[in-house]
């Protein structure tokens, strides 16, 4: 009878190494953004961060290969980039190659901007940029082109999403990738308008305690924001980003420039935001085309 043997614990750390690593990817990156360690092996800590990363950088670049020369010459804007990790896998994986395109990191932490450049210009990335900028900021600033062909933003704190949504929408971006965070806005008019016209309802049940009025707050968030993409003429597709045993911030959000305008969705969302007590929010979240 034959019997299975285990691989070794050598065996399988080079089994993950292997599948980690890409072919022509930089090794020198992938030690300074503690993914390997400084001896060439995988830091146990990052695995979960370079799953989530490798996972939307294949979404991305598939994405980025539908426009003109295959994406050669794209334009991309990751928004609370942090150590920007996913801008250099991007950039290290798909744009190195190509020779042309820019990637932004667009992050409020100074000294994560001073790092990501100083990184960025040792690894020889000439085409990526570090703005020191608030996502808000961002959209008007004379740093960035006038149009942006992706739009990324990786968890980007509470309502920074929604300014990258904001920053997609006025610089035509033809595709958004998005995974929220938890979005603290929603949850909080909710807390105090009690959703008027629902509250008489079994509905009021969704929010009554506190950790489901932050739940139901996030999950209207994102639907809201679906709706608001539609509306602007972006074809949308929410899905999740890898298994929820690697993130609870799990959504993804993938928006595509079709440019028809979804009335119907402009309607929904005014009728959801009435229901939900949120009108104001029509004024400066949730605003729609002219
Ligand atoms: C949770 S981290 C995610 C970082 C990175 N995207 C990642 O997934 O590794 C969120 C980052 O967004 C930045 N941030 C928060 N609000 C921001 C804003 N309004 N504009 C720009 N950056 C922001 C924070 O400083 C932080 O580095």
């Amino acid at each position: 009878m034959k019997t299975m043997l285990k691989p070794s614990k050598a065996a399988k750390a080079e089994a993950e190494l292997a599948e980690a690593i890409r072919p022509g990817q930089s090794i020198e990156l992938l030690k300074e953004l503690h993914i390997l360690t400084r001896e060439g092996r995988l830091n146990q800590d990052s695995r979960r961060k370079l799953k989530q990363v490798y996972h939307l950088s294949q979404f991305i670049e598939k994405l980025l290969r539908e426009m003109p020369g295959e994406g050669a010459h794209a334009t991309l804007a990751d928004h609370g980039a942090g150590k920007s990790y996913l801008g250099f896998i991007v950039y290290d994986l798909f744009f190195k190659a190509l020779g042309g395109g820019h990637v932004y990191g667009i992050e409020t932490r100074p000294e994560l901007v001073a790092r990501s450049a100083a990184l960025a210009a040792r690894l020889g990335f000439e085409r990526m940029g570090f703005l020191n900028l608030t996502v808000a900021e961002s959209a008007t600033s004379p740093e960035l082109p006038a149009q942006i062909d992706m739009v990324t933003a990786l968890h980007a704190c509470d309502t920074a999403t929604d300014d990258a949504i904001a920053f997609g929408l006025a610089k035509e971006a033809k595709f958004m990738v998005l995974v929220p965070c938890c979005q603290a806005e929603v949850a909080a008019c909710l807390r105090e308008t009690k959703a008027l016209a629902l509250a008489r309802t079994p509905l009021a049940e969704l929010w009554r305690h506190p950790l489901h009025t932050r739940e139901i707050g996030s999950q209207l968030t994102n639907v809201l924001r679906c709706l608001l993409l539609e509306a602007h003429g972006y074809q949308v597709t929410v899905t999740e980003l890898v298994g929820w045993e690697h993130s609870m911030k799990n959504e993804l959000i993938i928006a595509r420039r079709t440019g028809q305008r979804n009335g119907g969705a402009a309607r929904r969302l005014c009728e959801l935001l009435a229901q939900f007590g949120l009108d104001a929010l029509l004024e400066t979240r949730f605003r729609l085309p002219a």
